[in-house]
């Protein structure tokens, strides 16, 4: 950058770190553009084409929607009562994820990202997922990835809850989802959705239970592609198998073998010193607890340590809170 003068574009450095900390980068990419603009009226041709060619592939890199930050959208009236709305921070690479999973997951942004082109040749990206697999082993936690990393709203329907609260109305208050979900592009998560399923609902109407179920599936035809839809169910034997066919994509969730089983605890124990631990004397100990309780055991192992005003987190400490998830799961 020999001859290129610094002083003269405080101002553009200034500006970059402002729209940096505003989150605005469509004016972040404005400025860094004119900085290219004017490295190249001052001869420097070479750095101009290297700015302007950091910027497009930046640019094509990032989602087209998280270039404008997202609005602020709030469920009004009916809604409220009826769907929790978050805008989730997290990404994919904070979950430990299979192969399988991650892979299907990734796809599914790939899809999303890049939907201008598939439309464009009359196909439509996947939008219809369904997650299944055990209790913790993060499949309400995809929702939320999948809103962060697409930079939308995530609006979760607790269907369990849905239903127990409005028996009869349901399929009313169900509809009243699926119209907002027309107009608002969010993520949409279904959680507990076995709840759906005729045979165990809290309806004992078979006529009521039918009509939730086929209202559900009306709304998978008329879903927007661009708001994907995600149900999520830990008993997916309550699930009628044509069910299963009305979804683009069906990824099966699983415990964590004995390496993502380290993983999620050394993730969650990031902060503590954790040198001195024994990975292999753990792995007996973490076998068989989903992701969801190997965090909370290396919660309850890093906060001991805390508390005893130690810095990192022993063998033995970690074992024991492991146990203690392990004996709750046989309560
Ligand atoms: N695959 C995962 N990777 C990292 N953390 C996880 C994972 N699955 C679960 N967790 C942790 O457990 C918590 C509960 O998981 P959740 O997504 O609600 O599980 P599920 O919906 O499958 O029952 C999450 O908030 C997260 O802290
Ligand atoms: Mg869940």
């Amino acid at each position: 950058m020999r001859g290129w003068s610094l002083a003269a574009s405080a101002d553009h450095v200034k500006a970059l770190v402002k729209a940096h900390a505003a989150g605005d980068e469509e004016g972040f990419y404005a400025v860094a553009l004119q900085m290219a603009a004017k490295a190249a009226r001052q001869g420097h041709n070479r750095l101009a084409a290297e700015l302007r060619d950091l910027i497009d592939r930046a640019k094509v890199e990032q989602v087209p929607e998280r270039v404008s930050p997202t609005p602020v959208i709030r469920p009004k009236g009916e809604l409220a009562e009826l769907v929790t709305a978050e805008y989730p921070r997290i990404r994919l690479r904070d979950m430990t994820l299979s192969k399988t999973v991650h892979e299907a997951l990734q796809r599914i942004l790939h899809e999303q990202r890049q939907r201008a082109r598939l439309e464009s040749y009359g196909f439509e990206p996947i939008h219809r997922v369904l997650l299944v697999g055990p209790p913790g082993t993060g499949k309400s936690m995809t929702g939320a990835a999948l809103a962060g990393e697409l930079g939308l709203p995530l609006f979760t329907v607790r269907l369990d809850g849905l239903i127990s609260r409005f028996m009869g109305e349901t399929a009313s208050k169900l509809r009243i989802i699926f119209d907002a979900a027309k107009k608002t592009r969010a993520v949409y998560l279904f959680d507990e959705f076995d709840a759906i399923g005729a045979e165990r609902t809290a309806v004992n109407d078979v006529g009521e239970a039918r009509r939730i179920l086929n209202s559900f599936l009306l709304f998978l035809d008329e879903t927007r592609p661009e708001s994907p839809v995600v149900a999520a169910t830990n008993h997916p034997q309550l699930l009628d198998r044509a069910l299963f066919r009305r979804f683009d994509s069906v990824i099966a969730y699983d415990l964590p073998d004995r390496g993502q089983a380290k993983e999620v605890l050394r993730r969650r124990l990031q902060i503590m010193d954790t040198t001195k631990i024994d990975w292999p004397a753990i792995e007996n100990h973490s076998a068989g607890l989903s992701h969801a309780e190997l965090v909370r055991a290396a919660e309850s192992a890093a906060k001991g340590a805390i508390l005893r005003g130690e810095e990192s987190v022993s063998t033995a400490a970690l074992i024991a809170a492991l146990d203690e998830r392990a004996n709750a799961r046989r309560e």
